[in-house]
């Protein structure tokens, strides 16, 4: 027989892992820590963790687990359509973590020969997941500050073009495009047969985020499917779910495509739980306002890092004027237990950026004393 590889899908052959933060396990073996003495600003997520009554409703949840999940996830997806004006339950589509959606969307649409445009920065699985269909990535460079060009994408975009993925506001930059220019790209793509591919994961960090979705502009842009999470803003990190809104055809067409019962019944719970604890929410958006301010304030006096402008709940920064590359910068920081984000393996980037998250006040505490203790020695 033939080397066993040799009969594997040639698209999968040279698939690569995606690198991403919170590599806690690894970051506690290399410094012989505990995984609980690493503190970790590299994973944007709810400092305060999930809803109380997001727990509760695991815990009442346990009695579900003999029989299998609602493969359609109904009532969840209900739930989410009665958050927004002009969605129905035919709009929403529920996956295993929005990282789901992004590998069943490209997997659904990229025929052979197709192009996907990538910003870049971008989050890193966009890619991942067209390479896994054995199509071709193009990145579009984003401005001197990380901005968007509209014209930049719409020059892109040529017959091959079938998906333009766009993270607003950016993963790792933390910068918003404003709706405006997100309609241009949206429509110069609908006038190629282009699909937009719109994560929002973080919107609901930004100051009245609800109002800069495009979430109600899915009618008149039938092109548009639009990514949330539960990871980020709700913290039900570790049970998987994420969502994703479009128009009725391609959520019926990705309905039919996706693996069946591929979120869990504690997920489906917890998830719908949480979006009914406007409370808990609430608390979330007060404190991150708070220590947003009180980070970039503190940031700002450190010599040497510079800050980009953030409009979410994490801040990037480049490090070179430190005088350390963003993996030295990362070393240092995790030999004081605290774990930040080294961009270096962002496309687009170069071996200078980092990305912390905003969390509570005694966590932000300790990472500005790490980073003093690792910038003073330099500068
Ligand atoms: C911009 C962005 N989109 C999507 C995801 C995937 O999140 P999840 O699969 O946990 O919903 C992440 C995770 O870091 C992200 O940063």
């Amino acid at each position: 027989m033939k080397p066993t590889l040799d009969l594997a899908n040639e698209s999968f052959r040279n698939l690569k892992p995606c690198v991403h933060g919170a590599d806690v396990l690894e970051a506690a073996d290399k410094t012989g820590r505990s995984r609980e003495d690493i503190l970790d600003f590299s994973s944007s997520v709810n400092p305060l963790g999930p809803s109380e009554k997001a727990l509760q409703a695991v815990t009442a949840g346990f009695g579900q687990i003999p029989s299998y999940p609602d493969s359609c996830a109904t009532a969840l997806r209900e739930a989410i359509a009665s958050h927004y004006t002009g969605v129905t339950k035919d709009n929403v589509i529920v996956g295993n973590g929005s990282t789901e959606l992004i590998y069943l969307f490209a997997e659904a649409f990229m025929h052979k020969g197709d192009v996907a445009l990538i910003p870049a920065p971008s989050f890193g699985e966009y890619e991942g997941a067209v390479r896994k269909t054995g199509q071709k990535v193009r990145y579009v460079k984003l401005g001197k500050k990380f901005q968007a060009d509209p014209e930049r994408f719409a020059r892109a975009m040529t017959g091959k073009t079938k998906i333009v993925y766009f993270c607003n506001p950016n993963n790792p930059t933390s910068i918003l495009t404003p709706p405006e220019k997100l309609a241009q790209i949206i429509q110069a793509a609908l006038d190629k047969d282009t699909l937009v591919f719109l994560d929002e994961d973080f919107l609901e960090f930004v100051d009245e985020g609800e109002k800069l979705s495009m979430i109600n502009r899915i009618k008149e842009f039938p092109n548009l499917f639009i990514l949330r999470s539960f990871t980020k803003i709700f913290g039900l990190t570790g049970l998987r779910i994420g969502y994703g809104i479009a128009s009725e055809d391609v959520v019926s067409l990705l309905m039919n495509a996706k693996l069946p019962w591929n979120v869990n019944c504690l997920g489906q719970a917890a998830a719908v739980a949480a979006l009914n604890d406007q409370e808990h929410l609430q608390k979330t958006l007060d404190l991150i306002k708070v220590e947003k301010t009180f980070l970039l304030g503190k940031l700002k006096r450190l010599r040497g890092l510079k800050i980009y402008a953030p409009d979410a709940n994490f801040i990037f920064m480049d490090t070179r004027k430190t005088g350390f590359t963003a993996t030295q910068l990362k070393q240092k920081m995790l030999s004081q237990s605290v774990l930040i984000r080294d961009c270096t393996s962002f496309a687009g980037l170069d071996e200078y950026y980092v990305r912390v998250a905003v969390k509570t006040r005694q966590e932000n505490e300790r990472l500005l004393a790490a980073f003093k203790q690792s910038l003073d020695k330099q500068v």
